[in-house]
């Protein structure tokens, strides 16, 4: 694997969720595999999980590690080909990423949406950019439209709760104060599009992801009906792609509750964190045995752990 920077870049799902459970049983069994090399992180948003868990996964893989939390550290970076630079774009993306090639031998880059601009976002300026202009393999720690990290570790962790051969998995979005981007609902969905799951995705009105993205997947509009016999529920907030990055829904009608839990069969319950508790969630639920967001969380580790391996050794 030379790049990753969405789901669409694993070959075989099944066989890189395998290895990934291989390696949280085996975390170091390849140590040395990443001796000599570095892994730059890129860093333009926050970010607690991806951050510490790609750190743990380089370190178990002997990855040297460097960070920069671009936004306050870094030169403001100019995009446009043939600018005038006589603004606040103090750097030029060409020359930054073709630097920062020299000095690592794989560039991370977590770059969120805007949610300003539909077609700036789809068009993954950053991650793009640093495809284009780097020198040596990128890796996605979610961008605009993309968290395929996250999506890796939602996989493995449903494999490791799964009870029947066809689970239902309902993605539920859920309320939130803020416009949140759509990159884990995508690349969610993504996920399950590979797999032989009962897979459907429970959204008010107006908040249909993009059809290219959910194309033959059942969206229902009530959550209830959606929750019925669901084994997985993944709950995630979006905001509208249609009406683009707008909140269009102001009430906590469609927050997770025991009651809804109770329409499932015995659901589990996931979110990729973090989770505004009593907005999205409810606290029993999140606090319920079925809650499995800190695997989730757990999972991220192995998820980086198996994608850097792949990409140290050029595997498939
Ligand atoms: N789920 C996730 O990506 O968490 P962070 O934003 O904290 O990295």
């Amino acid at each position: 694997m030379k790049n990753f920077i969405n789901i669409n870049d694993v070959v075989d799902y099944k066989s890189l969720v395998k290895q990934a459970i291989f390696l949280k049983n085996n975390s170091h069994a390849f140590k040395k595999i990443g001796e000599n090399k570095i892994l730059g992180m890129i860093f333009f948003n926050p970010s607690l999980r991806t951050r510490l868990s790609t750190l743990k996964a380089a370190s178990l893989l002997g990855l040297n590690t460097m960070i920069m939390n671009f936004n306050n550290e870094g030169w403001n970076l100019e995009f446009e080909d043939q600018s005038i630079m006589s603004g606040d774009k103090a750097e030029h993306i060409k020359e930054a990423a073709k630097v920062i090639s020299q000095y690592c031998d794989i560039i991370a880059i977590r770059a969120f949406a805007t949610l300003t601009n539909k077609v700036d976002d789809e068009g993954e300026k950053i991650i793009n950019s640093f495809l284009k202009y780097a020198t040596v393999p990128v890796l996605n720690m979610e961008s605009s439209i993309a968290h395929p990290l996250q999506a890796l570790a939602d996989a493995i962790t449903i494999k490791e709760n799964i009870k029947t051969s066809k689970p239902k998995v309902v993605l539920s979005w859920a309320p939130h104060p803020k416009a949140l981007p759509h990159a884990v609902a995508n690349s969610f969905v993504n996920m399950m599009k590979v797999t032989d799951y009962e897979f459907v995705i429970a959204n008010p009105e107006g908040y249909n992801l993009n059809p290219e993205i959910t194309q033959g997947i059942k969206v229902i509009y009530d959550q209830k009906k959606a929750f019925k016999n669901a084994d997985f529920i993944y709950a995630k907030n979006w905001s509208s792609y249609d009406n683009y990055g707008k909140i269009l829904l102001n009430d906590n009608s469609w927050l997770i509750n025991t009651e809804k839990m109770e329409l499932t069969n015995n659901a589990k319950f996931m979110h990729c964190l973090p989770v505004r508790r009593n907005v999205i969630v409810s606290d029993k639920v999140i606090d319920s045995d079925n809650s499995l967001v800190i695997q989730q969380a757990n999972n991220r580790t192995y998820a980086a752990q198996i994608i850097l391996k792949k990409m140290i050794t050029n595997e498939k």
